[in-house]
């Protein structure tokens, strides 16, 4: 079926059939870029735009799990992003506070596992608080592990990994020849999570923004013009059939 009929189905409740359920990725990553841009094209504070974000995100981690996408992680807040406003970064720590809190008890019920990476320590306290609350209650949840980016940073979160490696060795715990990419894994924030197969990004830009740098040494990125709030099923569909197309060679010929 074409990805035209597709649309057709409002719906899109299962696997579309043109996917091969044995070739989707088992980790998606998301840039949910242009929040602001969608807001600003309906004359609204672009702080609406973060707001119907969350909606797009609530949809497509249901997506996933109801496709059969084992994991997806998604960035929310970036190390860079407090330079923005204080109202915006403000209402956006309220905005995530409310969501977390409003979304536990389905998140339970959907067996999904959320987890948070970033420095989490630097968020306001109240939010910090939900955070540790939902990771704790969803951590048995087995059907999708959903993880959120938020006061994340690709390049902190090496440095923090490089630290604490450094002070193993300090102690003696560790010889400086022991440290292979399966150690160092052991020390991201996203330890135990499989790298991600695809990384989307929303909104045109060709950039990855200081997420994840470590772990989409090998990713298959999709960009799309479509702004977050706007990115639906059927454009998961698009970029899910567009990820089946590639061949991934992993430097091989
Ligand atoms: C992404 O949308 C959300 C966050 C970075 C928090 P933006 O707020 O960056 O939206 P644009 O890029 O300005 O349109
Ligand atoms: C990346 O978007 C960060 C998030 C989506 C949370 P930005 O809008 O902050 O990225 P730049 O500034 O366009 O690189
Ligand atoms: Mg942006």
């Amino acid at each position: 079926m074409t990805v035209e009929k597709i649309t057709a189905n409002p719906v899109l409740q299962q696997l579309p059939p043109d996917l091969l359920r044995e070739r989707l990725p088992r980790h998606v990553a998301v840039i949910m870029d242009g929040n602001g841009r969608w807001a600003k094209q309906r004359g609204l504070p672009r702080i609406m735009g973060h707001r119907r974000g969350t909606d797009t995100l609530k949809d497509i981690l249901r997506c996933c799990k109801d496709w059969g996408i084992p994991a997806l992680t998604a960035y929310a807040f970036s190390t860079e992003n407090w330079g923005r406003p204080l109202e915006e970064v403000d209402f956006l720590m309220t905005l995530f506070e409310r969501v977390v809190r409003r979304e536990l008890r389905e998140m339970m019920e959907e067996d999904v596992q959320i987890r948070f990476v970033g420095d989490l320590d630097a968020l306001p306290k109240s939010l910090h608080l939900e955070i540790d609350r939902a990771m704790q209650q969803t951590s048995q949840n087995k059907s999708i592990q959903f993880t959120v980016a938020t006061n994340y940073g690709g390049r902190q979160e090496i440095l923090h990994a490089c630290r604490e490696i450094a002070a193993k060795v300090q102690q003696g715990l560790l010889n400086p020849e022991d440290i292979d990419e399966s150690l160092f894994e052991h020390h991201l924030s996203t330890a135990g999570i499989c790298d991600p197969d695809l990384m989307i990004r929303t909104s045109g830009e060709m950039r990855i923004s200081n997420f994840l740098l470590w772990q989409v040494a090998y990713a298959e990125l999709y960009v799309t013009d479509t702004l977050w709030p706007d990115f639906d099923r059927t454009e998961m569909h698009r970029a899910l059939a567009a990820y089946q197309q590639r061949e991934r060679r992993f430097g091989k010929v």
